[in-house]
């Protein structure tokens, strides 16, 4: 096959197969999206603007699946960086540009749904397709890439590689949580971002989510070296990236690429415990993590970040509860002491009612009922009787005299 040497080369750089494109079509088409770009030309985006919006300024990347740029945002006030990927089938075989456009279309939502909840997860700004092509705007990380700190022939400090692992885990973590699974960890994909040290997890163009089958096709997504056998297969597991992970601890400690390191022959596991210095414990956590048969590792993140490093999950967890039950404890009190100021607020309005009441009727009680207006004199009672009887001649008399 003539194309053989080529084919090896950009698998090292990614290896993307189509096993069910491969048996049907040509066999020119064991690698998908991969190899020379179709258009010959350099950097056709620089300067352009895409949206009228998002003016492209410099390559930072040629890919797997198009190129990476950064560009500037010119609807937002200061006109802040941001990265744009530009997705473009470099083989133009009518089979492969769906598959394009589905992972594509997968990074953008995994993307949104995980930048937008995770700030160490580029956040979406936007994706659109123009022109046939795909572009993907995610907010531009300000930092560099793991490959400047796990340098070849330069081992870190088991403590500096515990640091790491934990620092990767705890991002992939909440991957893991949206049952994604990233199937691209390499130090290429991991940033140290500037402004606080942390990382930032990048790329999102290989991810799968656990329980959606990729239509009729099963595609081996990732690279080698960092992709255990049962992804290289087409059936990666949440375990798949945590052999990456474990990868990464290798090659830290020992200064050597995946690809220096050699393997049992009859075992499949890597041979690398002489080539460090390391911990028993620390070597055999990395063990578990690379271990051939993906039953046998850490099934998630949350797993192999609980073997890494017990007592910070656990006081990260005793921590948690203890602030969640000060919390609860701090929410009860103020509940009780609103139901007791509600209770004396309500005790106090009613006593003042109640005597209210009281007082009232006390005093509509003791005054006297209203009488006609008494007569001053008992002799105006007499006048006023002998009135009403003027027939009596005693009566007669007594008012003539008068
Ligand atoms: N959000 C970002 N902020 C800053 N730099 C970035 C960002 N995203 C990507 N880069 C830079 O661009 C490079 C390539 O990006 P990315 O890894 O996403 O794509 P790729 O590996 O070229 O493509 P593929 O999806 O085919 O693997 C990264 O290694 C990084 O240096
Ligand atoms: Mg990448």
């Amino acid at each position: 096959m003539r194309q053989y040497p080529r084919i090896i080369k950009t698998l090292r750089h990614r290896y993307e197969t189509v096993t069910q494109l491969k048996s049907r079509v040509s066999s020119n088409i064991n690698y998908l999206l991969s190899g020379e770009p179709k258009k010959k030309q350099q950097y056709p985006l620089i300067k352009k603007i895409l949206r009228n919006r998002f003016k492209i300024i410099q390559l930072l990347a040629r890919g797997g699946s198009g190129d990476t740029y950064l560009a500037v945002d010119l609807d937002l006030p200061g006109q802040p960086y941001c990265v744009v990927k530009h997705f473009y089938p470099k083989h133009p075989h009518p089979a492969v540009i769906p598959i394009a456009k589905n992972l594509f279309e997968r990074e953008a939502e995994s993307l949104y749904q995980l930048g937008k909840n995770h700030n160490q997860i580029p956040t979406l700004f936007a994706h659109f397709h123009e022109d046939g092509d795909f572009y993907l705007v995610q907010e531009f990380v300000d930092g560099y890439d793991l490959t400047q700190e796990i340098v070849p022939g330069k081992p870190l400090s088991e403590e500096a590689v515990i640091h790491l692992l934990k620092d990767i885990l705890e991002v992939l973590d909440f991957v893991h949580q949206h049952k994604i699974i990233h199937r691209d960890i390499k130090p290429h994909n991991i940033m140290r971002r500037h402004s606080d040290q942390k990382i930032v997890l990048i790329d999102f163009g290989s991810i799968k989510k656990l329980g959606i089958q990729g239509a009729t096709l099963t595609i081996a997504v990732g690279t080698p070296g960092y992709m255990p056998t049962e992804q290289a297969k087409g059936k990666p597991k949440l375990s798949s990236d945590i052999y990456a992970v474990g990868m990464i601890g290798i090659q830290a400690l020992t200064g050597l690429k995946p690809e220096e390191l050699q393997e049992d022959a009859d075992t499949g596991e890597i041979i690398w415990r002489d080539k460090a210095q390391v911990s028993d414990r620390l070597a055999d956590v990395l063990d578990t993590m690379v271990h051939e048969r993906h039953s046998q590792r850490y099934q998630s993140a949350a797993e192999a970040l609980q073997a890494l490093i017990p007592e910070f999950r656990l006081s990260q967890y005793a921590e948690f509860s203890a602030q969640s039950e000060n919390a609860e404890d701090n929410s009860l009190q103020l509940y009780k002491k609103f139901i007791l100021l509600l209770g004396m607020g309500l005790g106090i309005i009613t006593s003042v009612i109640i005597l209210g009441l009281i007082y009232i009727f006390l005093r509509t009680s003791v005054s006297p009922p209203k009488q006609p207006t008494p007569r001053h004199s008992w002799r105006e009672n007499f006048v006023a009787h002998l009135s009403t009887n003027v027939d009596n001649p005693v009566a007669q008399k007594w008012l003539n005299k008068n």
